[in-house]
């Protein structure tokens, strides 16, 4: 099969990596976001409860748009959840906390994602690869708005 870009085989063996890493970071943080969704308490329930929900919406969509960036440059996704949740940078959580400890450890997720989103792009504008910068800078522009977000609710 044809990529759709004329990388080197080392090219496209980094930023496929960085991609699978990003998959990867995005569905651990997906699965967060739904387990905080579940499990909140207190007098913030409803906000709460609807903010993870947009969070594991908007972030089951984007693991899709990587992954089928990384078939686009015609590499392996990796789909194994226990792989995924090795090579993560965000750890998983059981669920157990308060309202402000979730909301703590989403905006961790978030700024995590924020910065491997960011560093694949870099790495994809270095190689010359355009499109997949420019998904990792609007991955990345979305994981700094649901910092913020979540920011300020700990003020
Ligand atoms: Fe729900």
């Amino acid at each position: 099969m044809q990529p759709a870009i004329d990388l080197s085989p080392t090219a496209q063996a980094a930023i496929v990596e960085a991609l699978n890493q990003s998959v990867a970071e995005t569905a651990v943080t997906t699965m967060l976001a739904q387990n905080f969704h579940w499990n909140v308490t207190g007098m913030g329930f409803g906000p709460l409860h609807a903010l993870f929900q947009e969070i594991y919406e908007d972030h089951f969509q984007a693991q899709d748009d990587l992954a089928e960036r990384i078939k686009a440059l015609d590499g392996h996704a990796e789909g194994m959840l226990s792989k995924m949740v090795e090579r993560s940078k965000v750890s998983e959580h059981d669920g157990h906390a308060d309202d402000r400890t979730m909301v703590e450890a989403m905006k961790v997720a978030q700024e995590t994602l924020a910065a491997t989103v960011g560093a694949a792009g870099v790495l994809a504008a270095e190689h010359g690869d355009t499109l997949t910068e420019d998904l990792c800078i609007a991955r990345g522009q979305v994981h700094e708005k649901f910092a913020w977000m979540l920011r300020a609710h700990l003020r």
